[in-house]
């Protein structure tokens, strides 16, 4: 495990089923709200989910399935193409929170992963 880095060894602990459990929740979220759900690829909810679920996956140590089928997320490029507010951002970490408890990750790894989406959202802000 890489100290500086308390998500690296997340993946190996825990396997697949809670990252696919997580993006399941999210997109089931995301799908019928009002500010985020129309941005979404409306005919590709499958791909959305699959894509962040891999995402994370490899992001917390595990595969890197995502990079070979995506290459380098740069996920503030891959996100300009959205007009994301303060606004956007705030109901995305609404939204996820919750998934993680539905999830089934502990507490402290939810903490983490928390932490993690937060900086991560703030980052994605481009109006
Ligand atoms: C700040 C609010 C955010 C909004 C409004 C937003 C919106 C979107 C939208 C509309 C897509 C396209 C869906 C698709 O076809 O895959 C997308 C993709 C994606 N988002 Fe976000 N996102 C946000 C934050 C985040 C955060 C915090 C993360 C990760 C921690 C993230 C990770 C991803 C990933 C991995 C993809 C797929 C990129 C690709 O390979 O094309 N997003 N997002």
């Amino acid at each position: 495990m890489n100290l500086a880095d308390p998500l690296s060894d997340l993946h190996p602990r825990v396997g697949d089923a809670p990252f696919t459990r997580l993006a399941g929740a999210f997109y089931r979220r995301v799908r019928s709200d009002d500010l985020l759900g129309p941005m979404y690829p409306q005919h590709d909810w499958g791909g959305a989910e699959h894509r962040l679920r891999g995402f994370l996956i490899q992001r917390c140590g595990g595969p890197d399935t995502y990079s070979r089928e995506r290459g380098h997320p740069r996920l503030r490029m891959r996100h300009a193409p959205f007009a994301i507010d303060r606004a956007a951002r705030d109901r995305w970490i609404q939204l996820m929170a919750p998934c993680l408890a539905e999830a089934g990750f502990t507490e402290a790894d939810a903490g983490l992963l928390q932490a993690f989406f937060e900086q991560v959202a703030t980052h994605m802000v481009n109006r």
